[in-house]
């Protein structure tokens, strides 16, 4: 959720309560000290983040993958939503795919706590409780994750509604310390908007963070959040990503072309792929996005090096690239423009290779190999509102 849009985020009594609870994590996890002084101002890591200081859960090592509720459901979850989101990821092949955490984001708790002053779930919505549905979830061979809340779950989503004006570098901190001493290992999402900077100093706590604020189902608004991610590139890393926030292919806002450009850019910028439609009504068109396995390895590359936009030409056309283990290359040809095909070159100085290298193209969306070789750059005609995604391996001249 983003800052605009506070009206969506928590009652102000479950935002005070959260609170309590914080504080009650904090003490946990650091006996009653503070550790404000030397939260508050981390600094770049060292190295341009390339060194994870405190937070080393295992996890994370290539980008996040599965399905949250927020995008598609907002507050209209329960626990039958989620059981048969679960059953579909397995029925329509996505989870083998790599999409394996089940995500509630807000409104699966009630707003009062329990008399010992836990977090309790909505006993309208979900009735059986939240170990019920963990247990569900396991039992698929897929992994529950939570918003809010730590406890009993894989996965944490950590939002940022109703601040109170402590620094996000200290209470997302704290929270890290307390997952870290439930003695479980829980992925560590950081939702926080991109305040203070937080590519520089999110890898400390968590496994990633959000850049920007809340995605929509426009292109431009899809564009926008790609774009303030790209700034940041260079602090993701195996462990730690940067997280331009959750998928809208599928929820309808957007072309099939527009929606295979969102699925590309989110790939190569080795952004968290966590589908955000309803996946028990999951069309074919969208599946065959969302389980292209080309594209799926792109992001889930063992280098875990975030592709940017290396090259512009006028305000519509891009080349984006990024590295791949096995020396090979991911460019992605990008036409912005609503009207035009557009010839669009991937120069090999703009990319990263050196001139006299000569390639291979496999075009990733049609699952074929170009004929021929390239030494020197590549150039497609691309559509508009499209892209090309292409994957570059050396060859012997
Ligand atoms: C979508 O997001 C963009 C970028 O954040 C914003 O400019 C635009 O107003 C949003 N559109 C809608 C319909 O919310």
């Amino acid at each position: 959720m983003a800052p605009e849009i506070q009206s969506l985020c928590p009652s102000l009594t479950a935002v005070l309560l959260l609170g309590a609870c914080l504080a009650a994590a904090a003490v946990a996890a650091l006996g009653a000290g503070d550790d404000y002084a030397r939260a508050r101002a981390p600094g770049p890591l060292p190295g341009g983040g390339a060194r994870r200081v405190l937070l080393a859960n295992g996890l994370g090592l290539t980008p996040q993958m599965g399905w949250n509720s927020w995008n598609h459901f907002q507050c209209g979850i329960n626990e039958a939503v989620v059981r048969s989101t679960a059953d579909a990821l397995v029925a329509t092949g996505l989870a083998k795919a790599g999409y394996t955490y089940v995500n509630l984001d807000d409104c699966w708790a009630d707003y009062q706590r329990n008399k010992e002053g836990y977090m309790v779930a909505n006993p309208k919505t979900f009735p059986s409780g939240i170990k019920a549905l963990a247990d569900y979830v396991h039992s698929k061979g897929l992994k529950l994750g939570i918003y809010s809340s730590a406890g009993g779950v894989d996965y944490l989503k950590y939002d940022n509604c109703y601040r109170d004006g402590t620094p996000e570098t200290v209470r997302f901190g704290r929270m890290s310390r307390a997952l870290k001493s439930s003695g479980r290992p829980i992925f560590y999402s950081l939702c926080e908007w991109g305040y203070m900077e937080v590519p520089k100093w999110g890898g400390r706590y968590g496994n990633s963070w959000r850049t920007t604020g809340d995605i929509n189902d426009t292109w431009s608004g899809m564009l926008d959040n790609i774009d303030r991610n790209d700034a940041f590139a260079r602090y993701a890393k195996p462990g730690g990503w940067n997280d331009p926030d959750m998928l809208e292919v599928g929820n309808g806002g957007m072309a099939y072309n527009e929606y295979v450009v969102h699925f590309s850019l989110w790939a190569i910028a080795k952004a968290p792929l966590v589908i955000g439609c309803d996946v028990t009504r999951v069309s074919k068109e969208t599946l065959g996005i969302l389980s292209n396995a080309e594209v799926i390895a792109i992001n889930q590359d063992r280098m875990g090096v975030q592709g940017n936009k290396v090259k512009k030409y006028g305000n519509d056309l891009e080349v984006w690239a990024g590295q791949l283990s096995r020396h090979r290359m991911a460019v992605l040809l990008l036409n912005r423009g609503a009207t035009r095909s557009a010839s669009i070159t991937a120069a090999w100085p703009d990319v990263g290779i050196r001139r006299g290298v000569t390639v291979e193209a496999r075009d990733i969306w049609k699952h074929g190999t170009l004929p021929g070789r390239f030494t020197g750059s590549l150039t497609a005609v691309v559509g508009p509102h499209s892209c090309k995604l292409f994957v570059l391996t050396p060859v012997p001249r």
